[in-house]
């Protein structure tokens, strides 16, 4: 969900109970925080588009469990659909479910920090901000991803 002519897109995990309720990505606590770093990156949530591996909220088994295997697979040709049709500069993945789409085999302490480019588009990796409300240390990590992907977006305009 967002702007179509994105230069950025950003890949969470799944919608959670509030994004379910209003039907757009990141409104909950993790939302909150994104759009925090969002602005302090000077980056204007407006201006991007927001979408999740996932785009039913995995329920059950579990309360906001991760989606399963199974369920990525499904939903992955959404995503690409998405990706494709708005064709952004650069795809920042958040999380363990999103980074393996552009960093294949890797968890998000592998990639943390990670840039890669391919003739379509460049992904950057992310921790996920509802780990960094865990664990507050990874903020800055999360924060050093969004401003990387804004010189990158504005680099290849
Ligand atoms: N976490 C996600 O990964 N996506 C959302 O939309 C909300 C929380």
């Amino acid at each position: 969900m967002g702007n179509r002519r994105a230069t950025i897109a950003i890949v969470g995990m799944a919608p959670g109970a509030n994004e379910e309720r209003q039907q757009t990505p990141f409104v909950g606590r993790s939302g909150e925080l994104l759009n925090r770093l969002l602005e302090l990156a000077g980056l204007r949530r407006g201006s991007m588009f927001l979408t999740n591996t996932v785009h039913c909220r995995p329920k059950e088994g579990g309360r906001n469990r991760d989606p399963l295997p199974f369920e990525l697979i499904s939903c992955r040709p959404w995503l690409d659909t998405e990706l494709r049709l708005l064709h952004p500069k650069v795809v920042v993945l958040m999380g363990k479910t999103a980074i393996p789409i552009g960093f294949p085999g890797m968890r998000p302490s592998d990639a943390n920090g990670l840039v890669r480019a391919t003739g379509e588009r460049i992904y950057v990796s992310s921790y996920h901000p509802a780990y960094a409300l865990r664990q507050p240390s990874f903020t800055k990590d999360i924060f050093a991803a969004l401003r990387l992907a804004k010189e990158l977006a504005d680099d290849t305009d």
